[in-house]
């Protein structure tokens, strides 16, 4: 197969474990390609993207612009905290402006779960997910899982959990459809409060206690408390929270084995995870911000062969 199965990637659930390895394959060829004196391919010349970024980001936002230029494609930047949103313009009368500059591809971040999808229904021009409120977060999971594939090998048959703000993180929720699309068993851990009902239609594992998962696991992601989608009080501080979810050194160092420590940013460190923790040759966080390039630069190069021209 050497197509996505899909026109745009607004979610991970859409997706085939073939669109998967397809993408990584791709993205295989592309870190190769970053990593050259000349980073850059011209295979997106008369390609036109355009980034709409309607929540703030720092690694998605760099690294899909970054992707896009590696790609030679043209880039433009959008960012609603200076745009005509702020007058009362509508999502799709924002994007049909902007698309009747001729843009070919749009990459977008929004509040809202499905907004991507919503989007998608209703232009020509081909949707990136970059992150739909607590929906999914798609290129973070496939930079994800690429990174423990580069680690381990593959990803088929290996321990994942995934630590903290389950209920609020689309990261977790892209995760789940990735990692179990290509055989990986994952488990999810945090405060009762922070594990949303639905999980156990997802098939995971659930556990509430941190050294256990541990234990269980080949890999555990820390993710961050979104503390910006709590409108209530989930756990009694942050303090608490670290001392029952934090990964710090010292429990790592008692496992008697060697997991890999992920984490997609931004980190709070001492509340999810300890500096010592995220500096340490466990920690694959900034090879994850590598591989997010690579992986972007697939995406777009595998959805852009589906732009009639
Ligand atoms: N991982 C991630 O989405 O980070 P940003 O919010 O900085 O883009």
């Amino acid at each position: 197969m050497n197509n996505l199965s899909v026109d745009h990637l607004t979610g991970i659930k859409d997706l085939t474990r073939e669109d998967i390895e397809l993408i990584f394959k791709t993205a295989d060829s592309f870190k190769e390609v970053i990593n050259r004196p000349i980073k850059k391919v011209p295979s997106l010349r008369d390609i036109t993207i355009a980034n709409l970024f309607f929540e703030n980001s720092t690694r998605t936002r760099l690294s899909f612009e970054l992707a896009e230029k590696r790609l030679s494609a043209d880039v433009v930047n959008f960012s609603a905290s200076s745009s005509s949103v702020k007058k009362g313009e509508t999502l799709i009368d924002t994007v049909n402006n902007i698309l009747s500059m001729k843009v070919d591809m749009v990459v977008m971040r929004h509040p809202n779960p499905g907004a991507a999808k919503f989007l998608s229904e209703r232009i020509t021009a081909k949707v990136v997910n970059a992150g739909d409120g607590t929906h999914e977060h798609p290129t973070q999971a496939l930079l994800d899982a690429f990174s423990i594939r580069e680690r381990l090998g593959s990803v088929e048959g290996k321990k994942v959990v995934i630590v903290g703000d389950i209920l609020h993180s689309r990261v977790a929720l892209s995760n789940i459809y990735c990692l179990q699309k290509l055989g990986a068993e994952v488990m999810v851990c945090g405060p009762t409060t922070l594990i949303p009902k639905y999980i156990h239609e997802l098939g995971v594992k659930v556990e509430h206690n941190l050294r256990s998962a541990l234990e269980w696991c080949d890999v555990a992601n820390m993710l961050r408390i979104q503390l910006e989608r709590q409108e209530i009080k989930y756990f009694p501080s942050l303090r608490e929270y670290s001392m029952q979810f934090g990964l710090n050194k010292e429990i790592l160092d008692s496992l008697g084995k060697e997991i890999i420590v992920m984490h997609p940013g931004p980190i709070n460190r001492g509340v999810e995870i300890t500096s010592d923790v995220a500096d340490s040759k466990q920690s694959i966080i900034l090879q994850q911000v590598e591989n997010g390039v690579a992986v972007r630069m697939a995406v777009i190069y595998l959805l852009a062969s589906k732009i009639e021209r």
